[in-house]
């Protein structure tokens, strides 16, 4: 593993010239990018390098992803050799890059599953919600179940249907409207409560909620149930214990499907395979993408369990069989590099290795309550977040100015954190979601860095 090149200042500045006059980029303004920009040219383990030489402790994956860390230079040899036996062909026909890949993951689920595959997080989501309703139509063919219960809060993707279903106001506003099918409940964000109430005394409301929007909406109008088990896009919201149970049981009393995402919470990243495991539940619909081939190359997977896929099973002429297709999903090279990405995971025991550092680095985290804009710390495995407040009694969020300084000033330090939901439209969570394969050198200078910028901000 090396960090690529040697630093060429006309070369960058030729990159920056090329990209700001041809490249759209998504969610930065391009205005701040005509004044600063990143360019990335080289990585290794959980280091990036800007092309003027800088180095980056990534302390995000990238954008929660890179699970087993940069310049793996045998996923590059899996992808060539890949391509020169078998780039492409639809997924119509077998190939045995992606067989392979489905029977692992099918494993690694419990072995009663099959694999949807299709290219991004978001494409994973929007095809559960449609393989819910095709479900729902064909295993109740005198009711109409369309709908999909969601929590407010949360993110699922970046299509119409996503993010309808994801429950961000200010992300959503400039697209309204939507289609209305997504009903949303009340997000397990504990130290932000929806009901202002304390775990265990609230006795569950969020659940409760969840219930009584099932029993109002009419059992018989809803598909399914999205919830993501760790929220990311909140702040890291980790659900009491009992809570994932809790929406199985409601899911199963009133017969609707239980859709879980573990775009950014599986493979590993919460110190289990899949988030889910921990909770001991089974849902019937998985998502997953991102640490799926730690983004080596863009492949994500729709799993559901065999109890629905035989809903989908019938002669060829009935009509059952899954129909959507996606150009690239079961693509060969993708797959492969999936696979390997997935055996370097299992050999490496970074699932494990995520439940070990992941202890270290909130340990140190659990640190930083002792400065006056810290609220809260939380976190599982190696997905962690640290709450910042102006005031810890009143729990009052931090500005967005003195937010976007603390992001800014730990980047200045030579390390990438994000920044993530808090309860409303500034993100006040700092979010930390290193690879996998972070040491604890760098899980301590993460939290030094973190102890001086949080100690400088003003009072
Ligand atoms: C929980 C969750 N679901 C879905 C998505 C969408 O994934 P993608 O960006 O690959 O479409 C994301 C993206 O960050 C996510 O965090």
């Amino acid at each position: 593993m090396s960090l690529a090149n040697t630093p060429d200042p006309a070369i960058r500045r030729a990159i920056v010239e090329q990209d700001l006059a041809n490249v759209l980029h998504p969610i930065v303004q391009h205005r701040a990018l005509e004044k600063k920009q990143m360019v990335v040219a080289g990585s290794s383990g959980s280091t990036v390098r800007d092309a003027d030489g800088t180095e980056y402790l990534d302390a995000m994956a990238g954008l929660w992803c890179v699970n087993i860390g940069y310049g793996r230079h045998e996923l590059a040899q899996v992808a060539a050799e890949q391509m020169e036996r078998l780039a492409y062909f639809p997924h119509t026909a077998m190939n045995e890059p992606a067989s392979r890949l489905a029977a692992t993951i099918n494993t690694l689920m419990g072995g009663d599953t099959h694999v949807y595959f299709v290219n991004s997080g978001s494409e994973a989501n929007e095809a559960g919600f449609k393989i819910a309703r095709q479900w729902a139509k064909q295993e109740y063919p005198g009711q109409f179940r369309f709908k999909t219960i969601s929590r407010y809060y949360a993110y699922h993707g970046t299509t119409l249907a996503t993010l309808d279903a994801g429950g961000m106001g200010e992300r959503k506003g400039k697209f309204e409207p939507y289609s209305g099918d997504f009903v949303h409940v009340a997000p397990p964000t504990c130290y932000r409560c929806p009901f202002g109430l304390t775990h265990p005394s609230c006795g569950m409301a969020c659940v409760k909620n969840l219930e009584a929007t099932i029993l109002g909406e009419g059992p018989e109008s809803v598909a399914e149930v999205i919830v993501e088990p760790i929220m990311s896009g909140v702040g890291i919201a980790v659900p009491p214990d009992e809570y994932l149970p809790a929406v199985e049981a409601i899911c199963r009393r009133y017969g609707v499907l239980m859709h879980v995402d573990e775009v950014i919470n599986g493979f590993g990243r919460t110190g289990r395979m899949f988030a889910h495991q921990h909770y001991g539940v089974k849902p019937d619909i998985v998502a997953v993408a991102k640490g799926i081939s730690s983004a080596y190359l863009p492949i994500a997977a729709t799993v559901v369990r065999n109890h629905v896929f035989e809903s989908f099973l019938g002669e060829p002429d009935s009509n059952r069989q899954v129909v959507q297709v996606n150009t690239y999903g079961g693509h060969p090279a993708a797959a492969a590099v999936a696979q390997r990405n997935i055996e370097i995971m299992l050999q490496e025991r970074l699932a494990e290795r995520a439940a070990e550092t992941g202890a270290y680095l909130m340990d140190g985290l659990r640190g930083l309550l002792k400065h006056r804009n810290v609220g809260d710390v939380r976190g599982k495995g190696l997905l962690c977040g640290v709450e910042l407040v102006k005031d810890k009694t009143t729990r009052e969020q931090l500005d967005n100015a003195t937010m976007n300084n603390v992001i800014d000033a730990c980047k200045a330090a030579g390390v990438i954190v994000g920044r993530a939901g808090g309860g409303s439209r500034w993100g006040t969570v700092v979010a930390i979601c290193p690879p996998l394969v972070v040491t604890r050198a760098e899980c301590d200078r993460l939290v030094e860095t973190l102890d001086r910028t949080i100690a400088a901000i003003p009072v």
